[in-house]
């Protein structure tokens, strides 16, 4: 894969992408859980809910870029954004990030969309910065019936 190859249009993913969207997620040295939420029967079942949205950028028929988008009918959510780190600063998160509003809006008529980020993620508090997204203090706590989940 070079650098230098164009980037083909955005494109809606499925469960038949799943190896190469978690081969993608881990080049990109994301924290993810495939024993858990991450999982391919999780993933599939996420996907047979209709709140699952998974967009992703190619450059020939390589996986460069992914962002997962679930409601909950009162918020748009933006999980696992993943870029290659070979592509990044060109504009592939921001794209994703354009669509993902676009659907919360125009498809789904959410007025309020979100996403949560690691306290010592800068590079992607820089990228929601720089969109526009207001930073709020809170705390995120959770409870999980499996550490793995
Ligand atoms: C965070 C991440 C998704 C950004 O992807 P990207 O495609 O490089 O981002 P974009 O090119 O669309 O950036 C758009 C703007 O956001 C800001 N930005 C993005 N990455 C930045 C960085 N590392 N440092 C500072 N600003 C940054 C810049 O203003 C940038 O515009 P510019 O390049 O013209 O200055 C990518 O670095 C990544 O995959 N990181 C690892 C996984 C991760 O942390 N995911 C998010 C989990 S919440």
């Amino acid at each position: 894969m070079s650098t230098q190859e164009p980037i083909s249009p955005l494109c809606d993913l499925t469960t038949g992408d799943y190896d190469e969207i978690l081969a993608l997620w881990q080049r990109a040295g994301l924290s993810v859980r495939p024993e858990g939420r991450d999982g391919p029967a999780a993933f599939a079942q996420q996907m047979a809910s209709g709140r699952q949205r998974i967009v992703g950028l190619r450059v020939g028929p390589t996986l460069v870029a992914v962002i997962v988008l679930t409601h909950d009918g009162r918020k748009g959510w933006i999980n696992r954004l993943a870029v290659d780190p070979a592509y990044r600063r060109r504009g592939l998160a921001r794209a994703l990030i354009a669509e993902a509003e676009r659907w919360f809006t125009e498809e789904l008529d959410l007025e309020v969309w979100a996403a949560l980020i690691e306290g010592y993620n800068h590079d992607s508090q820089a990228l929601f910065d720089r969109l526009g997204y207001r930073r709020h203090d809170i705390v995120y706590v959770s409870k999980r019936t499996r550490p793995e989940a």
